[in-house]
């Protein structure tokens, strides 16, 4: 009995390692615009979260392409609130990188992006909540949400996706995000920690959580960026006192005049600069054609920071060189963003 035993332990075992067990039908075994094999298994599909509303939230999964079995899982959230989680499978780190079809009309062309973080984990990219992206609900009445519902929701969706996926449940666990995930994330890892210790199952083997550029607080948020700008050098030390006296350094939520016009005129100075990373040019459509340093707004004693002879593969230069948006990886000279960007934004909701 007892090796009669091991024996179904070991087959299990086999079958689980070998086969693994994901849901018929969600494996994804090709893209249009892209040719040739994947380098990982794709999954996608929905997960029902509400029965009752029919409330389904979309994930699209990406096997680690190094070691699926021990590599971390990590779920992956951009913020908004309103932004699908394609937008970081799409331009930021998912496994491929689109370039233009060339006209309107045409489908985007697919390269494999050699810094995807499939390299090295297995990531879940999930629309969230429902309404976003390709998630949605069958009752209208869940549009209206917030962010503890969002949370609840999407650790109902973490459960379900490990029953359907147990080849990865014992896989270290991460949540990460960017921008308004700064509450996505802490708020669904609390729910999963609160789960954990309160035996929810399956056990999620949750590790940590990441956050880049975070949404964390309205007025913490929304006071910092007159000392930073200040700290960066980018406004004088005048136009920061008059900001500083007349806003008594409250400056998100202005409502004396004479505050409000010091602002607009930091406003003003910092406009043509890229917010999400001032040592960047911004470019503000396809008008702009040409690199033109002399004419950047950035402070002069930035035009030379970052220049550097280190072998980055991508960013060889700070000014201009970082890895355009949509341009697919090949070999030879990298275009200069704004030879390939068209109307990234450098002032963003
Ligand atoms: C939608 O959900 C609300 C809130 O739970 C409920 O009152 C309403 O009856 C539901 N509508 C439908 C069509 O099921
Ligand atoms: C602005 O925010 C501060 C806290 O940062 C608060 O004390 C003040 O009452 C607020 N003023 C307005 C007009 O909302």
């Amino acid at each position: 009995r007892r090796s009669g035993f091991a024996a179904a332990a070991l087959l299990l075992l086999v079958f689980t390692a070998g086969c693994g067990a994901a849901p018929q039908g969600a494996e994804v075994t090709g893209l249009p615009g892209f040719d040739g094999a994947l380098p990982s298994k794709h999954y996608a599909g929905y997960v029902t979260v509400d029965e009752k509303h029919g409330r389904n939230l979309f994930y699209y999964a990406v096997e680690s392409e190094r070691d699926p079995a021990k590599d971390p899982v990590v779920l992956w959230l951009n913020g908004g609130p309103g932004c699908s989680s394609f937008d970081g499978f799409v331009y930021e780190h998912g496994p491929f990188n689109f370039e233009s079809g060339g006209s309107v009309k045409s489908l985007p062309k697919l390269h494999l992006n050699p810094y995807s973080w499939s390299k090295v984990s297995t990531m879940i990219y999930l629309d969230s909540p429902a309404g976003v992206g390709l998630s949605y609900s069958n009752n209208v009445s869940d549009y209206e949400t917030g962010d503890l519902k969002t949370a609840a929701d999407s650790h109902t969706f973490l459960l379900k996706w490990f029953q359907l996926y147990p080849e990865f449940l014992s896989n270290p666990f991460y949540i990460a995000g960017e921008s308004y995930a700064g509450v996505y994330v802490p708020t669904l890892s609390h729910e999963v920690v609160k789960g954990i210790q309160g035996g929810a199952k399956p056990t999620i083997n949750f590790k940590g959580y990441m956050v880049g550029n975070g949404v964390c607080d309205t007025v913490f948020d929304g006071n910092a960026l007159v000392p930073f700008a200040h700290g960066m050098g980018l406004i004088s030390e005048e136009i920061y006192q008059q900001a500083f006296t007349t806003c008594d350094g409250n400056y998100w939520n202005a409502s004396d005049g004479t505050c409000e016009s010091a602002l607009v005129k930091i406003d003003s100075l910092i406009s043509e600069l890229n917010i999400y990373d001032i040592l960047e040019p911004c470019y503000h459509g396809r008008s702009i054609k040409e690199a033109n340093p002399q004419n950047s707004k950035l402070p002069t004693s930035f035009k030379d920071l970052g220049t550097t002879n280190k072998p980055f593969p991508v960013r060889t230069r700070m000014l201009g060189r970082a890895w355009p948006l949509r341009a697919p990886v090949k070999a030879g000279r990298v275009p200069l963003w704004q030879e390939v960007a068209s109307g990234v934004p450098c002032m963003f909701a």
